[in-house]
């Protein structure tokens, strides 16, 4: 059982006030709040230990780097990674499809080649894979939803073919909140020799993920969705993949030898990740990592199962609600419409209430056609939610209905 007052304790922003009212905070999807002692070790990083890293004789770099180093270990027990050298640190889930991209994508796909993606994709993982296809003359095939918001797993399959060489999808969509089967997607890709990447960002916080289980070739997610610093996130690729990988940003850290003829790339994972890095970023995270072990993903999981329940029974009373994502295998993230209403309009009302949810089309352009509307309105759950928030927000949501 969770003791959610103890909980929020570690996380004082909580306590604001937002517009004069207590703060209700329904946008984890987008960015989770950071505890206390994941600050406190930033900071604790930073009067004490900082230095650049990889790069000094002197203790603060040594202590340094050896602090940088020991998340790399940290997280590779965390995802359950075969080898610390298959944990590539970078700024977020964007940056790591695009880093797979330009090096998996532009060596080992090509001409008349697939890469499939599916319908509820965020564009970070649409643009990066239609600028490949412009780059090397492949294609892009898109797996097709059910209106409940499920991958059609049919359909799924009938593309696949020898032309796959990669799959490329969300495990747990940011709009729809639907966990999706990656066990099987795996399973069916590398049967016909395709490769997958998992995009993690909504569950690495929420559930977590097993890398070495389920096979993954590829995963990527952000630290600040799992309650780390924003500008930080994880590239996890098999080793043998990695290795066979050409790098992608040049500069120091990447490098082995330079002459003005020649470069030779440094050993991995040094080779894909080039320059100074988010040194205090990476550390943050790896006190994310404590925190989320220490708080147990079945605490987590079991508190924010009870959250959605308690949400869609109280959104499930307003008039002209529709929601979008009605999957019974779906995490705490609830997408609607109320008849009548423009989310924009509904979310700038809850803001004066105190309360935050995100509107809009949610990166996710070509999912809002697919539904055929401009956006929804969000309120995603975190497991320092409360069952009194989620009333309050009934309440509120009730209220600024009669305004408009
Ligand atoms: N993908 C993030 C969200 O859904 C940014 O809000």
């Amino acid at each position: 059982m969770i003791d959610v007052e103890k909980i929020r304790k570690e996380f004082p922003i909580l306590n604001r006030q937002v517009n004069g009212k207590p703060l209700i905070y329904f946008d984890n999807a987008a960015s989770t709040h950071v505890p206390l002692e994941v600050l406190e070790g930033m900071q604790s990083y930073y009067l004490q230990s900082h230095s650049n890293v990889h790069r000094g004789v002197h203790t603060l770099s040594q202590e340094a780097t050896d602090l940088y180093e020991s998340v790399r270990q940290k997280m590779a027990n965390f995802i359950h990674a075969r080898l610390p050298e298959e944990i590539l640190f970078t700024s977020g889930t964007t940056e790591g499809i695009n880093l797979l991209a330009q090096t998996f994508g532009r060596t080992s796909i090509s001409k008349g080649d697939e890469i499939l993606i599916s319908t509820m994709e965020h564009h970070a993982n649409i643009v990066p894979w239609q600028m490949l296809c412009e780059q090397v003359g492949c294609s892009l095939k898109v797996i097709p939803i059910t209106q409940q918001g499920e991958l059609d797993l049919d359909a799924f399959t009938s593309l696949l073919s020898e032309r796959t060489k990669l799959v490329s999808i969300v495990h747990i969509s940011n709009v729809l909140g639907t966990i999706n089967p990656i066990h099987t997607i795996i399973e069916r890709a590398h049967n016909v020799g395709a490769k997958v990447l998992i995009d993690a960002a909504q569950s690495i916080g929420h559930q977590g993920i097993n890398v070495q289980e389920l096979e993954a070739d590829f995963v990527v997610f952000s630290g600040h969705k799992m309650h780390g610093p924003t500008g930080t996130g994880v590239l996890y690729g098999r080793k043998e993949w990695l290795v066979s990988m050409p790098p992608w940003k040049g500069g120091g850290d990447m490098i082995e030898t330079v002459t003005f003829e020649r470069t030779t790339y440094n050993s991995l994972p040094y080779k894909f990740e080039a320059g100074t890095p988010n040194i205090m970023g990476i550390i943050g995270l790896g006190f994310a990592i404590d925190y989320l072990i220490k708080t147990g993903f079945d605490t987590i999981t079991s508190a924010e199962k009870i959250l959605l329940e308690h949400l869609s029974t109280e959104l499930s009373t307003i008039p002209g609600i529709r929601f979008f994502g009605t999957s019974s295998n779906k995490i705490g993230i609830v997408s609607f419409t109320i008849d009548g209403t423009h989310p924009s309009d509904v979310g700038t009302l809850l803001d004066m209430e105190g309360i935050a949810v995100r509107v809009g089309h949610h990166c996710a352009q070509p999912l809002m056609q697919f539904y055929n509307i401009p956006g929804t309105l969000r309120a995603s759950l975190a497991f320092y939610n409360t069952v009194d928030e989620i009333h309050a927000f009934g309440r509120s949501l009730r209220k600024v209905l009669t305004m408009l």
